[in-house]
């Protein structure tokens, strides 16, 4: 696999966010729907397996160099599904809570929910806040889950406190929507999304502003380790001026 120069990761890189020390990867895991039923499997057999494609590669992140992994687990816009759709992918997850913190401890592993709580069962929220507390020390893997989560939404409210700052300036607008989405905001260096479709869907608008973007036609539940060190390999590959010129232009 190619490495990484010090281009690629974000540490080096004058932005209002934070910085990582290494990289961030977004994914928007798509295709878990259309994977079931091009079987003959109701959709929530896809997001089980969509689950156990999130295990694999939170498994497989730290070993390639991802330090924070952020994963699109419900936007707010899926309310707009079936319920009984939306109620299945809500127990996927509090089940996902339940049997993997003790896993993501031992793995050093510091799980966040990025995103709005008021509307979640109370049930999932406690098992969100138990999970935070029981993995807060961390320092392998920062794994984000978004879970009712909108960007715009986030950037909205984030503005709606920023009037309160007194030192205005994008890293302090930074700070603010760090604290709205309460599992931090740093600068994603490569967003893939699975499942054919080109498009952000509302996901780390401010986070990506310099984000490499990966689109794979495979669909979430088939997305491995392999797939995921491809993506870095060709992030890897890409050139990251961020509006400055080539190296080899600029000599
Ligand atoms: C996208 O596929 C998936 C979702 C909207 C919801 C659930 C996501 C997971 C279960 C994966 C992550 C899981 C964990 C535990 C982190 P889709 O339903 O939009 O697929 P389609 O586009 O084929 O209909």
């Amino acid at each position: 696999m190619q490495l990484l120069t010090t281009q690629h990761l974000s540490t080096t890189t004058k932005t209002p966010l934070a910085r990582d020390p290494g990289l961030h990867v977004a994914i928007i895991s798509d295709g878990n729907g259309r994977w079931a039923t091009s079987r003959g499997l109701p959709r929530s057999a896809g997001h089980r397996a969509g689950a156990e494609s999130a295990r694999r590669i939170i498994e497989a992140a730290p070993r390639l160099g991802i330090h924070t992994l952020t994963l699109f687990a419900l936007s707010s816009a899926n309310w707009k599904r079936p319920a009984a759709e939306v109620t299945a992918i809500l127990r996927l997850l509090h089940e996902y809570l339940l049997i993997e913190t003790s896993h993501c401890v031992e793995e050093g592993v510091r799980l966040s929910v990025i995103g709005r709580r008021d509307r979640l069962p109370a049930t999932l929220r406690q098992a969100i806040a138990d999970s935070e507390a029981a993995t807060a020390n961390g320092t392998r893997l920062h794994l984000r889950l978004a879970i009712d989560y909108s960007a715009r939404e986030a950037i909205y409210h984030a503005a709606c406190r920023f009037y309160k700052v007194t030192e205005l300036s994008p890293e302090s607008f930074s700070n603010v929507l760090a604290e709205v989405l309460r599992g931090g905001s740093t600068e994603v260096d490569l967003l893939i999304r699975t499942g054919g479709e080109q498009r952000l869907s509302d996901f780390l608008l401010w986070e990506c502003a310099f984000a490499e973007f990966v689109f794979l036609p495979k669909r979430w539940p088939d997305f491995g380790a392999a797939d995921l060190a491809s993506a870095i390999e060709e992030f890897g590959r890409r050139e990251r001026t961020r509006g400055a010129l080539p190296d080899a232009i600029a000599g």
